[in-house]
């Protein structure tokens, strides 16, 4: 008898002592510094979020950047650490767990030029000549120049330009470029 109750008192103790571990703790630092969040985000940035999750940029990138004195995240410039409501409007939250290229979390913030985005997702190499980043050219379209008056082309590098064309980014570029620009830290998260 006196067995079988140190056994159901182990027992109560592992689970009583894991949740305040794994939930009860977590939510008193959560809870720390967070404002209020604001439910509205703009058609784009959504639909941006959307591009984003099918391109699969998440198993690249990741959006959570770690505390200072954990890691080199703060060293390497990428913002302060994350906090909940960071992620708040938009699902799936996609914090990622790859970091084949930089953390995202204020790319806005790092690199809010919008010709410099569609570059980037155009052709990386046209920045980076050793970019590893795959290039995403069904994000754009590729018109003569004649075509559309008043909207200028991509500013490509000789290497990259196709003869008497230009290439414009179509809307889901744009959405997408939008949302990566909201990005920044200043808009989300603790004062
Ligand atoms: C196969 C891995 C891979 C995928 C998939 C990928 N990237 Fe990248 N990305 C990189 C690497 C590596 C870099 C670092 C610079 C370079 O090599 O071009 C980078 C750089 C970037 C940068 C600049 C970061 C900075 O700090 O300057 C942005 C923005 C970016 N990628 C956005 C995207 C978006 C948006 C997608 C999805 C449409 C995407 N990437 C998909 C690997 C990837």
């Amino acid at each position: 008898m006196m067995r079988n109750t140190i056994l159901l008192f182990g027992i109560i103790a592992t689970f009583a002592i894991a949740m305040f571990g794994l939930t009860i703790l977590p939510k008193m630092f959560i809870d720390e510094g967070v404002k209020e969040p604001t439910y509205f985000t703009p058609f784009e940035v959504t639909e941006g979020h959307r591009i984003f999750v099918r391109e699969g940029c998440i198993y690249c990138h990741s959006k959570q950047v770690r505390a200072e004195g954990f890691g080199a995240d703060f060293e390497r410039g990428w913002g302060r650490a994350s906090v909940a409501t960071d992620y708040r409007n938009l699902l799936p939250h996609n914090l990622g767990t790859m970091r084949t290229g930089p953390d995202l979390a204020n790319i806005g913030a790092r690199q809010p030029g919008r010709d410099w985005h569609y570059l980037n997702l155009y052709q990386p190499r046209a920045i980076n000549e050793h970019s590893i980043m795959p290039p995403f050219p069904w994000l754009f379209e590729v018109v003569s120049e004649d075509a559309r008056p008043g909207r200028e082309g991509l500013r490509l590098p000789e290497a990259y330009r196709i003869p008497g064309m230009k290439v414009l980014p179509t809307d889901e570029a744009r959405y997408l470029v939008t949302y990566l620009i909201s990005l920044d830290q200043q808009i989300a998260g603790v004062d």
